[in-house]
């Protein structure tokens, strides 16, 4: 275990049970639906890699990116950094994201995505910090992986100031990380 790491909120082995359990459920409701994987980078980047190489059917990828963390708080500011790459149209749209906090930035997304015209938008989400959610936000995950208490977690793409993104766990900082 890394040695600035308290400890391990889900191990390797967790993860992938519950990631193979998302991915046939994804390939069951999708299947011919040809749908649009779009990630929210940069967290994402490891469970959309293990979900979409699990999808049994025809799809396409595509990536957002949207800033509205600094440090551990969210700063309640959504912004677009960067958008999709295709014309999404009358497509059914799976948002993957590492997780729903206070679900401000995935109700920002499902809008904007809405707005574009898609045929369906769908959210796939691996952690949901359910105690966090903000009061204004009625958005419900579709797809969730695991739900976790109210604490600030790393890895499996997850970050604290663009560290620990590889650590192929989630778990929990020691507490004299964020006092540095
Ligand atoms: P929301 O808009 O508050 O739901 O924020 C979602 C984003 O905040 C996620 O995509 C993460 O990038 C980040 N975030 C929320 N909670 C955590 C955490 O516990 N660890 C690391 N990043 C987090
Ligand atoms: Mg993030």
């Amino acid at each position: 275990m890394h040695h600035q790491i308290d400890r391990i909120l889900l191990t390797e082995e967790q993860i992938n049970q519950r990631v193979l359990e998302l991915a046939d459920e994804l390939s069951r409701d999708y299947e011919g639906k040809n749908p649009i994987f779009v990630g929210v980078l940069k967290g994402v980047v490891l469970f959309y890699a293990d979900i979409v190489r699990r999808f049994a059917h025809h799809c396409q990828i595509d990536f957002l990116r949207v800033s509205s963390y600094e440090g551990t708080e969210s700063t309640g500011h959504v912004k677009m950094i960067h958008g999709l790459s295709q014309d999404i149209t009358g497509r059914h749209i799976v948002i993957l994201e590492d997780i729903y906090d206070t679900g401000k930035s995935l109700s920002f997304i499902y809008d904007y995505l809405q707005s574009l015209g898609a045929a369906s938008v769908e959210i796939c989400t691996f952690l949901d910090k359910p105690e966090r959610r903000d009061p204004g936000v009625t958005l419900k995950p579709k797809y969730v992986g695991y739900v976790i208490p109210n604490e600030f977690v790393v890895g499996y793409g997850l970050d604290y100031d663009e560290y620990f993104r590889n650590l192929p766990y989630i778990g929990i900082l020691k507490p004299e990380v964020y006092e540095n």
